[in-house]
C-alpha cells in the first residue's frame, strides 16, 4: 500500500496540501457545536486536527486502513477514537454522526460507491455526507506536474486523472448513488509558496501515493530523467503553486425518503424502458 509510509514522509509530502486544504474543508461542512463527526481516510490526522478544535476530543471519530497513520492520528490527538480500517466497512453502528467526512480519499477507495454509502449509513438523517478530491482531471494538483513529467517519460505512466471523483460533477454523482439529498458541490483552493524547486520536489522520493510509489519503481535514469522534466515544467524557485480540489456534501434522508426516491428511479426507468 502506499500509504504504509512513516507519518512525517506523509507530512512532508501531502500533508503541506491537506493541512491548509482541510481548514477549507472543514468551514465547508458548517458543523455545529455538539455534533458529532466521522474523519474517514483521516491519515494521520489534517483533517481531524481541526475538527476536535472545533468540536471537542469526544465529538470526533476517525478511520484509516494505515497503521503508521492510525498510530501518528493517535499520538497526535490523544482521546480520539481512532480506528483501523475501510470506508467501505465501517465499525460503527447505523445513525453514529452528524456528519462523516473524507478528505482526499475517495479516489483511493477500492469501492467508492460502497464507501460512501457506509458513510452515509452511520449517519443519521438530515445529517451531513461531504468528501473533496483534488481536480485531478483539470491538472491543478499537487501531483499533476510530477504526472505530466512522468507521462513525458514513460508514456505509459497511469496518472490519477482518470480516478473517481477526479473530475467535475464525479462526486455528486457518486452522493447521488448513495441516495443523498440536497447534493451541492464546491471548489476549494489552496496556495502554498516554495522558496525553490528541491522543496517541491524532495519529497516525492519519499515513495507517499501513487506518485511516491510510482517514481520509486522507476530505474535511476528514468527517476532523473522525471525529477529534470519537472524542473523543467515549473518555473524557477521562488514560485506559488496553486492547487484545487472538487468538494461535494448530500444530506442524509430518512428511510421513508430513500425508499420513495428508489420507487420513483425504479418506475422512471421502467417508463424509459418502455419507450
Ligand atoms: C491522500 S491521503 C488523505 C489523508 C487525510 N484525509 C488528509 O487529508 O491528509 C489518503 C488516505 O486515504 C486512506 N485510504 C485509502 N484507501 C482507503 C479506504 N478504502 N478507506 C478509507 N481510507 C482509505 C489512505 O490510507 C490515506 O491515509
Amino acid at each position: 500500500m502506499s500509504f504504509a509510509v512513516p507519518a512525517n514522509a506523509y507530512d512532508q509530502f501531502m500533508g503541506r496540501f491537506s493541512g491548509p486544504l482541510a481548514g477549507h474543508f472543514a468551514a465547508w461542512l458548517r458543523l455545529a457545536p455538539g455534533q458529532r463527526v466521522l474523519d474517514v481516510g483521516c491519515g494521520p490526522g489534517a483533517l481531524t486536527a481541526i475538527l476536535v478544535a472545533k468540536l471537542g476530543t469526544d465529538s470526533v471519530s476517525a478511520i484509516d486502513p494505515s497503521e503508521s497513520f492510525v498510530t501518528a492520528a493517535r499520538e497526535r490527538m490523544p482521546g480520539v477514537d481512532v480506528r483501523c480500517g475501510a470506508a467501505e466497512a465501517l465499525p460503527w453502528p447505523d445513525e453514529a454522526f452528524d456528519c462523516a467526512a473524507a478528505q482526499l480519499v475517495v479516489h483511493l477507495m477500492a469501492d467508492p460507491p460502497a464507501g460512501i454509502s457506509e458513510m452515509a449509513r452511520v449517519t443519521r438523517p438530515g445529517g451531513t455526507v461531504a468528501a473533496t478530491v483534488w481536480d485531478f482531471a483539470g491538472g491543478a494538483t499537487p501531483v499533476s506536474t510530477f504526472w505530466r513529467a512522468a507521462q513525458e517519460v514513460v508514456p505509459t505512466a497511469p496518472g490519477e486523472a482518470d480516478l473517481p471523483g477526479a473530475h467535475e460533477g464525479h462526486l455528486v454523482n457518486l452522493l447521488r448513488q448513495a441516495r443523498l439529498g440536497d447534493i451541492e458541490s464546491g471548489l476549494l483552493e489552496v496556495s502554498l509558496r516554495f522558496s525553490s524547486f528541491e522543496q517541491w520536489w524532495k519529497p516525492f522520493t519519499l515513495g507517499v501515493g501513487p506518485s511516491g510509489s510510482y517514481l520509486a519503481g522507476l530505474d535511476d535514469d528514468r527517476r532523473a530523467a522525471v525529477r529534470d522534466t519537472c524542473a523543467r515544467l515549473l518555473p524557477p524557485g521562488p514560485f506559488t503553486m496553486s492547487v484545487r480540489s472538487w468538494a461535494a456534501r448530500g444530506r442524509v434522508l430518512t428511510k421513508a425518503c430513500r425508499s420513495l426516491l428508489q420507487q420513483e428511479t425504479s418506475g422512471a426507468r421502467r417508463v424509459l424502458a418502455r419507450q
